[in-house]
């Protein structure tokens, strides 16, 4: 078995999150402008092949496990289910972030290839409300492929909402029902100053003590008692509880309030194949230079042990020293 990948507090790491490409096709408010952003040239993106190997190495020589497709939009990426296919057969488990457009057509061929599931976002159930928030109408495509990827026994089939006050705060116990009565896992996700326009605002992020009042005035809640992680594998994102009485989980992913880094177990790539340690790190390791130079498994495998023992304790948002990565979230991968 490869030695792990562990940092200097011990963590470690066995996911991989992939971002596929930089590019929307929706343009959410909270996440970038109405224009778009300047995406990266098509010659800058890594290749099926340089990422075929780079998760070759990861999996062979570092031990991770897990692998999350994401962007950007990661449908948009061409040819994605020979991809998907070529990284399952690696052996990993392989799930995929989406916003939902185009998995309607998408979804039974990407099981087809091995993808285990898919996370999908929807932050509203109310067609005007969807184009307000994403400024395109889309919202009848995404609920097709929530509905598609089930079918498709992509599952559990999660959906991430992102809740903002004044914006969507007054569906989120709609949000939870239409998820109960249509077997899909819902998860509210705290705002995190990543946008790209840096209009991230705090008071206007619904914590997670604040979603869980709410959901209080209706529902008994019962914590989840996470399963204990398998030997060295760190814990996942979202806590959950389950509505009394009922099989309805609700995760919550309180990245701000109730940060996570102890835990974690996850490195990143960018699409233009950088390697980030952290969601928040403000520097990067340019795999891509080194498969570009013709470098060997066993530098791809020392850079990405090198990135990882600079890895630090977590994010700072909370801090008066917080530096937003200098790229947005669309950018790094979500
Ligand atoms: P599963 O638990 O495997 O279903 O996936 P996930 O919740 O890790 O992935 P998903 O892509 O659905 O992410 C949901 C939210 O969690 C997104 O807003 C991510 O940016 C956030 N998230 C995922 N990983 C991390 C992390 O390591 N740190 C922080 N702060 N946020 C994360
Ligand atoms: N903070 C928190 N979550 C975000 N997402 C996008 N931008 C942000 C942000 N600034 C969510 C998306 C998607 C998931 C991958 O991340 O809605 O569901
Ligand atoms: Fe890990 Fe960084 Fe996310 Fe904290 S913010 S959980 S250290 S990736």
């Amino acid at each position: 078995a490869p030695a792990p990948l562990v940092d200097r507090f011990g963590r470690v790491h066995t996911d991989l999150r992939v971002s596929l490409t930089d590019r929307c096709n929706l343009r959410c408010t909270y996440c970038m402008p109405a224009e778009g952003l300047a995406w990266l040239p098509r010659a800058e993106v890594l290749t099926d092949e340089e990422i075929v190997r780079l998760v070759r190495v990861a999996v062979e020589r570092l031990g991770i496990g897990s692998v999350r497709l994401t962007g950007g939009e990661p449908l948009l990426r061409r040819g994605l289910p020979g991809l998907v296919a070529r990284l399952t057969a690696l052996g990993v488990e392989l799930s995929l972030t989406t916003n939902g457009i185009g998995l309607a057509r998408m979804a039974g061929q990407l099981r087809a290839a091995g993808l285990h599931r898919v996370n999908v976002s929807l932050d509203t159930l109310r067609r005007d409300r969807y184009q307000e928030i994403t400024r395109r109408d889309r919202i009848a495509d995404v609920l097709a492929g929530l509905a598609a990827a089930r079918e498709a026994g992509l599952a559990p089939v999660k959906i991430n909402v992102v809740p903002v006050r004044g914006v969507n705060d007054d569906e989120l116990l709609d949000l939870v029902e239409f998820a109960a009565g249509h077997d899909y896992r819902i998860r509210f996700i705290e705002s995190m100053p990543l946008d790209a326009q840096g209009a991230w605002d705090r008071s206007a992020m619904i914590t997670a003590d604040e979603l869980l009042a709410v959901l209080g005035t209706r529902w008994e809640l019962v914590p989840v008692v996470r399963d204990r992680p398998a030997a060295g594998r760190g814990t996942p994102p979202a806590e959950e509880w389950r509505i009394a009485g009922t099989d309805t989980v609700v995760g919550v992913i309180a990245s701000v309030t109730r940060p996570f880094c102890g835990t974690c177990d996850r490195v990143r790539l960018t699409a233009d194949g950088q390697l980030r340690n952290c969601l928040f790190a403000t520097e990067e390791s340019d795999l891509r230079a080194l498969l570009r130079g013709g470098a060997g498994d066993d530098e791809i495998e020392g850079a990405w042990r090198r990135t990882i023992a600079r890895k630090g304790p977590g994010h700072e948002i909370n801090s008066a020293d917080f530096r937003r990565p200098e790229r947005p979230m669309s950018a790094i991968g979500g």
